[in-house]
């Protein structure tokens, strides 16, 4: 039988606490019902003595969600706890959130105190919050860089005063896995009543260990783990809420459960990116644009012909439709073929081949190959259809203080023509010559280069539109040589006029 692990979601208070992620009330509500349709068990909403606009968040969000228990944050002082047990008057479920530092740099230098004067401030804090709401969450502040002893000595006396959770934050993100999971089978074996409250981490990721640290504490017997979505939180963020999740589901051995659906991870993360302007960083675990993307020829043939060669979780448990197949250079034929069918093309192996090439060439010169590049491949030069005109040959010179001139040469019906003209621009030149080839009336009528996404390697899509004859003709291609790109597609038009 599993055991249940609590997910205790912190982004909107120690998320939101980084500069530039600040949400408004009607944001963080937005956030906050996404949380709750993730299955988080709690919801720490805000730090209510701090602003009038964390105090007005927590009352938002007390009245907006149902599900999850609602968690306000205070210090261990009486007019705080007051004004959170106001702002949380209208939580199904209440929590009070209340603590002090525990280290010895926060007796000494933040609290300019004792140990045992500490101890009494803890209980003092409890019993005081205890008066508003049964559950009482507790935090030793820095109890990462705390002695194990003296924690114990802390964690006892707040359990004992009535905290029915006891969180222990590693603050600074000071601690290794092994010392993380060490205190808190410490203050298991070593804290008589400890049975009658429910141990929580709350890592910070200053050294990159706070989902390793987090694991640990889970696998010594903390049952409420503290997290944020895609990590976010102070300096170099909290313990990133989907990592956790992850872990535990696809290490099943551990035999703990949290109630998350993950199905809605992935959307839940671009949420909370976009509305707290936080780009997810790309090789992210879990939700990073390529946590599920593979670009290697190698990786990209273990992966067609098993998922599971290159991949530990299945892509659909995180809400992302599918793994994603990077076409690159490196890629192989299997990654091409298989990529051409998603989009409805299928081709005899020799055909195949010579598409592979001209995709390798596009490839050398463009990082990444999308769908909308491999349609224009395959349209320009593989659908079979036979042109009457095409272009053979184009150069152009061009550039400041000069006079644009180009030299084109078709191939009409099998034979080669060539021409040289000038224009205000290379491609005014190019157009030129290619009327004086084809010999037909033709007036251009509307011109369009587009790239298809932002790079300067990007490849250019040109629709051209002409008139002949008072009709009107189309034509389209794509190339990184927008003005080869314009003279096919100028072509492409005059074909459909022969
Ligand atoms: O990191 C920390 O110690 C905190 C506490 C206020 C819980 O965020
Ligand atoms: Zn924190």
């Amino acid at each position: 039988m599993s055991e249940k692990l609590y997910i205790f979601d912190t982004t909107l208070r120690d998320g939101e606490q980084v500069p530039g992620c600040q949400l408004n009330t009607v944001e963080k509500i937005e956030v906050a019902k996404a949380l709750e349709a993730l299955g988080v068990d709690i919801i720490e909403a805000g730090f209510p003595i701090s602003s009038p606009g964390d105090f007005k968040s927590v009352v938002e969000i007390s009245k907006a969600v149902k599900s999850p228990t609602i968690c306000a944050l205070t210090r261990a002082v009486e007019k705080d706890i007051d004004v959170a047990a106001d702002a949380l008057k209208f939580a199904k479920r209440g929590r009070i959130h209340t603590g002090i530092g525990t280290s010895f740099y926060h007796i000494k230098y933040k609290l300019n105190s004792t140990q045992d004067e500490i101890i009494e401030r803890a209980i003092a804090a409890v019993k005081y919050a205890k008066k508003y709401v049964e559950d009482v969450e507790f935090y030793a502040e820095d109890a990462g860089r705390t002695e194990n002893e003296y924690l114990a000595r802390v964690v006892e006396a707040v359990i004992k005063a009535g905290a029915t959770v006891i969180n222990i934050p590693d603050t600074t993100g000071y601690c290794l896995p092994y010392e993380f999971g060490d205190k808190i089978k410490y203050l298991v074996e070593n804290v008589p009543n400890v049975h009658k409250a429910i141990l929580s981490t709350h890592c910070h990721n200053d050294l990159g260990m706070a989902t390793a640290n987090t694991v640990m504490g889970v696998l010594n017997g903390a049952r409420q783990v503290e997290v944020t979505i895609n990590g976010i939180g102070e300096r170099a963020g909290n313990t990133s809420l989907e990592e956790v999740v992850m872990t535990l589901k696809s290490r099943k051995h551990i035999g703990i459960e949290t109630g998350i659906n993950t199905k809605n991870i992935f959307k839940t993360s671009r949420l909370v990116s976009s509305l707290m302007n936080m780009p997810v960083q790309p090789n992210k675990a879990i939700v990073g644009r390529n946590a599920f993307s593979h670009s290697s020829g190698i990786h990209q043939d273990g992966v067609l012909k098993n998922r599971e060669n290159y991949e530990i979780i299945d892509p659909v448990e995180v809400g992302i439709s599918e793994s994603s197949i990077d076409l690159t250079a490196r890629s192989g034929r299997a990654a091409l073929k298989h990529r051409l069918q998603l989009l409805g093309y299928t081709f005899e192996a020799e055909q195949l081949n010579k598409i592979y090439d001209d995709f390798l060439e596009l490839a050398d010169k463009k990082k990444g190959i999308n769908d909308e590049d491999l349609q224009i491949l395959v349209g320009n030069k593989h659908t079979g259809e036979k042109r009457a005109i095409t272009l053979e040959h184009l150069q152009v010179i061009s550039g400041k203080s000069t006079i644009p001139m180009a030299a084109v040469t078709l191939n009409i019906n099998g034979e080669s023509f060539s021409a040289i003209e000038s224009g205000n621009g290379p491609v005014d030149a190019a157009f030129s010559a290619v009327k004086k080839l084809v010999l037909h009336k033709i007036k251009l009528e509307e011109f369009l280069v587009q790239a298809i996404t932002r790079g300067s390697n990007d490849i250019g899509k040109v629709h051209v539109q002409i008139e002949n004859k008072g009709k009107m003709y189309y034509g389209f291609s794509g190339n990184t040589d927008i003005i080869t790109a314009s003279v096919e597609a100028f072509v492409d038009a005059i074909n459909k006029i022969v």
